[in-house]
């Protein structure tokens, strides 16, 4: 038998797809936030977009530059990923302080990556849509870059070795578990 759930928790049924992290960046300043709220909105063209909060850092930064990087950790980045989930740039440099390297970009010019994670898109801002206390944007995916031997290149899916990190909200995150094949 299901229970009613309050309604302002309905979107914890509905875990987003893995974590990432998202750089971002201001003249001399590099900043990274953990972000869950990431999602594919088409095809063709190629459209990603993430919500962040209208108050973080990052959001500043993404709306001067028009750009970011998805950066993609696995479960062994879980300390850094928590750091940059709950300190902002705003107190901290946080590559500094979580010892993440930076990488130049390959098409981007203004923001770093991220060199200890998985995958890698580099995007451009296509359109900023306000949704209440966050800020949606828009972005195409310009370049993207990923691990050889944790992604199926074949089907273009990610295998069952890559620890790509859920959260489930709070202080809960599970990992990446059974990859299945079903014929469709
Ligand atoms: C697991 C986790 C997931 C998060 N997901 C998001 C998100 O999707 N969007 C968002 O705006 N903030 C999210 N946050 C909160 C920001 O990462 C956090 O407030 C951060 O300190 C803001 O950094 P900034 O001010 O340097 O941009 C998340 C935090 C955690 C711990």
């Amino acid at each position: 038998m299901r229970k009613e759930l309050n309604k302002n928790r309905a979107y914890r049924l509905v875990t987003s797809g893995n974590l990432v992290l998202v750089t971002s960046s201001y003249k001399d300043r590099d900043n990274i936030i953990t972000c869950s709220w990431q999602i594919p909105f088409s095809h063709s063209p190629s459209g990603l977009l993430i919500a962040l909060a209208k108050r973080h850092l990052s959001s500043e930064f993404v709306r001067k530059t028009q750009e970011f990087v998805i950066n993609i950790p696995d479960f062994s980045l879980i300390k850094e990923v928590i750091f940059c989930g709950t300190c902002s740039g705003r107190d901290y440099d946080k590559f500094k302080e979580t010892n993440l390297t930076k990488e130049k970009a390959k098409v981007l010019v203004k923001t770093p990556r991220i060199k200890e994670c998985i995958g890698v898109i580099e995007c451009g801002l296509s359109d900023i849509k306000e949704a209440g206390d966050h800020y949606i944007f828009f972005s195409e995916p310009l370049y993207s870059e990923v691990e050889e031997g944790l992604f199926d290149f074949e089907n273009f899916v990610w295998k069952e070795s890559a620890d790509l990190i859920f959260h489930l909200g709070g202080e809960f995150f599970s990992c990446l578990g059974k990859v299945e094949k079903v014929i469709l």
